[in-house]
C-alpha cells in the first residue's frame, strides 16, 4: 500500500487501534498476526529496541519480514534504536510501511524523515514524555505523523502518563488533520477516550489486548475502538478540536 493510501485509510473514523506485538506469542507469530487481522486490526505496531537507546532488547528486520509475509496490513515500525538513519532502508526493505524514529535519538530528524518518505513509507517522529514539543518544532514540516509517548519507552504494561495528552492537544490545535497523531503506552479501556479526545487517531495497545487474551482479540479491539470513538466525538463536540475530514 502506498504512503498516501495508508495515510488516507488511517485518517478515517473511527480511530485505529494498533496492536503492539511486543507481548504476542512469537512462537506462533503468523497465527497471531492473522488472528489480529481477522479481529479487525487496521495496522500492526512493531517495537524495535536495541538495548542501547532503551535498556530493553527486542527484535529487528527478520521479525518485520516474517510479519510482512503473514499480512498485507500496514506495519508501523517504532524504532527505539540509537542510530535509526543507518537502518531506514533495511526496515523498509523488510516490509515497514510506517517508520517512527525518536527525536531523542538523532541530532537532526528532518533528513532522516525525508529519507523515510523517499522510500515510500510514512515518516513519523516520536517524542518521550519529558521531551518538550519545542524540541521537534523544526522537524514537523517533515513529519506525516507524530507519536506522543505516554510511557518511558522500553517495556509494555506501564502506567499512562497524561503529559502526552497535552502534547496531542497542542499539535491537534496547530495542525488539525494535516498531521496524523499517535499515542503509545498505557492505552487501555480507561485511558483511550482521553487520547482520542485530545486528537490521537492512532492508538497503540499492547497489554490491554495481550494480557487479556481470554476476552478474544475481536472483542478487545471492538471495545477499545468504541471507547476511542466516544472520546473522539466528545473532543470534536466541545469544539476544542478541528473535526477530521
Ligand atoms: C513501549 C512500546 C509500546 C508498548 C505498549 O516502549 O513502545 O508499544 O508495547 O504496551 P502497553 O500498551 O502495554 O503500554
Ligand atoms: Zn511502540
Amino acid at each position: 500500500m502506498s504512503r498516501t493510501r495508508i495515510l488516507a485509510e488511517l485518517r478515517t473514523s473511527p480511530p485505529a487501534v494498533l496492536p503492539s506485538l511486543l507481548l504476542c506469542d512469537f512462537g506462533n507469530l503468523a497465527t497471531e498476526v492473522q488472528a489480529l487481522e481477522q479481529a479487525g486490526a487496521r495496522a500492526l505496531h512493531l517495537d524495535v529496541m536495541d538495548g542501547h537507546f532503551v535498556p530493553n532488547l527486542t527484535y529487528g528486520m527478520p521479525i518485520v519480514e516474517a510479519v510482512r509475509r503473514a499480512t498485507e496490513l500496514p506495519l508501523d515500525v517504532h524504532l527505539m534504536i540509537a542510530r535509526p538513519a543507518d537502518y531506514i532502508d533495511a526496515f523498509v526493505d523488510a516490509g515497514a510501511s510506517m517508520v517512527t524514529i525518536h527525536a531523542e535519538a538523532v541530532a537532526e530528524p528532518a533528513p532522516v524523515l525525508e529519507r523515510i518518505r523517499r522510500r515510500g513509507a510514512v515518516a513519523s517522529l516520536a517524542i518521550n514524555p519529558p521531551t518538550p514539543l519545542e524540541r521537534i518544532a523544526p522537524a514537523l514540516p517533515h513529519c506525516d505523523m507524530v507519536l506522543c509517548m505516554s510511557v518511558s519507552p522500553g517495556w509494555g504494561a506501564q502506567k499512562f502518563d497524561p503529559v502526552a495528552l497535552e502534547k496531542l492537544r497542542t499539535l491537534k490545535a496547530q495542525y488539525g488533520d494535516g498531521l496524523l497523531l499517535e499515542v503509545d503506552g498505557g492505552v487501555n479501556v480507561d485511558t483511550i477516550a482521553d487520547c482520542t479526545a485530545a486528537g490521537a487517531q492512532l492508538l497503540v495497545v499492547g497489554s490491554a489486548i495481550f494480557r487479556n487474551r481470554q476476552q478474544g482479540y475481536a472483542e478487545s479491539l471492538s471495545e477499545l475502538t468504541a471507547l476511542g470513538g466516544e472520546g473522539g466525538r466528545d473532543g470534536f463536540a466541545t469544539g476544542k478540536l478541528d473535526p477530521l475530514k
